[in-house]
């Protein structure tokens, strides 16, 4: 056994990843996730059918010589795998990025993408997940997979790399020359048209007919972390999506209680990063913010820009005192933007 041929759990994962980022970006001669999506969604009119005609394109595509081994050129990971073997998993990544994109899914989003790998097992995802304590891979799944703290994800993902390329999978370290992808087909030298159609299979079945309508999105700003915790236990509690306003540039102590607390009072705007999200995509938002000087800091404020209309708002307060002052400034303000406020909530935290 050569040493060259082993490889780690660990560097098994990194390699998935490296090669999932080059999926969602594309390669010089190979577009990106959205785009690949987009060019068969604006041709048929629904996702099942744009999603029968890529995968139908990819076997086509793929089939023909040379496809495979010029991907490998350009697709460098962290780890010797054999070219056609890198080639092959990006071509199955992609398709089934897109193929969760099509279903409404983020594919950039952490519990998606674990999805994603779930579904290039084909059959066996099931049995990985059940490891894990969650059931089928669908809907469901996606809202398990996202109350699971990282360290678990990337403990799945790792399961998933395992199983692609042992048989059992169970070993701590893998030996690429005996490697028996269970997802078939990847240790010929070509790609297999049968192991491409059940994991398209999988994918369909887990992202288009199980299509992401999220209702409600938990949407925080938090400056020393309080109103973080509260976000989170509420975004798992109600199986909604989680969403941080983030600074564009984190504010000092001394920048929060002068210029921050001004600011708050006059209900003043900081600049603040894009979102990560598309607040269109939920009927519900859950806004939850710290209190500075009786008000929402300037960087919560910043969100109001962006509330699309039409949207149910529920807000909580986040403060030592427990007691705002900006209930009815942030009615009206909710208000100008074609949204209704549902609630308004004080939350006292010590
Ligand atoms: C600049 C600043 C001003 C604050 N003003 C108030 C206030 O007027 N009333 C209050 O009850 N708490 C006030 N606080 C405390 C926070 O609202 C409270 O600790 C909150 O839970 C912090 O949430 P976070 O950790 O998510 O930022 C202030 C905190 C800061 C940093």
């Amino acid at each position: 056994m050569k040493e060259k041929n082993l490889i780690t759990a660990e560097q098994m994962q990194k390699a998935l990843s490296v090669c999932y980022e080059k999926a969602l970006n594309g390669l010089p001669t190979s577009k990106g996730v959205i785009e690949f999506a987009n060019e068969y969604s604006s041709k048929y009119d629904t996702p099942q059918l744009a999603a029968n005609k890529m995968v139908a394109n990819q076997i086509l595509k793929c089939g023909t010589s040379g496809f495979i081994t010029g991907l490998g050129g350009l697709l460098t990971l962290p780890v010797a795998i054999p070219v056609n073997i890198a080639s092959v998993l990006y071509i199955h990544m992609r398709m089934i990025a897109a193929i969760a994109y099509l279903g409404g899914y983020n594919p950039h989003d952490d519990a998606v993408q674990t999805m994603v790998y779930l579904c290039l097992t084909g059959n066996a995802a099931a049995d990985i997940v059940k490891r894990v304590g969650i059931k089928a891979s669908n809907r469901a799944a996606l809202n398990a997979l996202k109350k699971l703290p990282g360290k678990v994800l990337i403990d799945i993902n790792t399961k998933v790399g395992m199983r692609l390329f042992t048989k059992f999978g169970e070993k701590g370290v893998i030996n690429l020359v005996k490697a028996v992808p269970i997802a078939g087909g990847l240790v010929s030298a070509g790609f297999d048209a049968v192991s491409t159609r059940l994991i398209a299979k999988q994918a369909i079945k887990t992202f288009i007919e199980n299509p992401y309508t999220p209702d409600t999105a938990v949407v925080f700003y938090s400056y020393s972390g309080k109103t973080r915790i509260i976000a989170g236990e509420l975004a798992a509690a109600e199986a909604a999506d989680i969403i941080e306003i983030k600074d564009f540039k984190y504010p000092g102590k001394l920048k929060a209680y002068t210029l921050g607390i001004v600011a708050s009072i006059r209900k003043k705007a900081w600049p603040i990063q894009p979102l990560d999200a598309n607040l269109a995509i939920y009927n519900r938002l859950i806004l939850l913010s710290p209190i500075w000087a009786g008000n929402p800091p300037p960087p919560f404020n910043a969100i109001l820009e962006y509330l699309p209309a039409g949207k149910k708002i529920s807000i909580k307060m986040v403060s030592m005192s427990g007691k705002s002052n900006c209930k009815d400034w942030l009615e009206a303000a909710i208000k100008n933007n074609g949204c209704i406020l549902e609630s308004f909530e004080d939350i006292k935290v010590p």
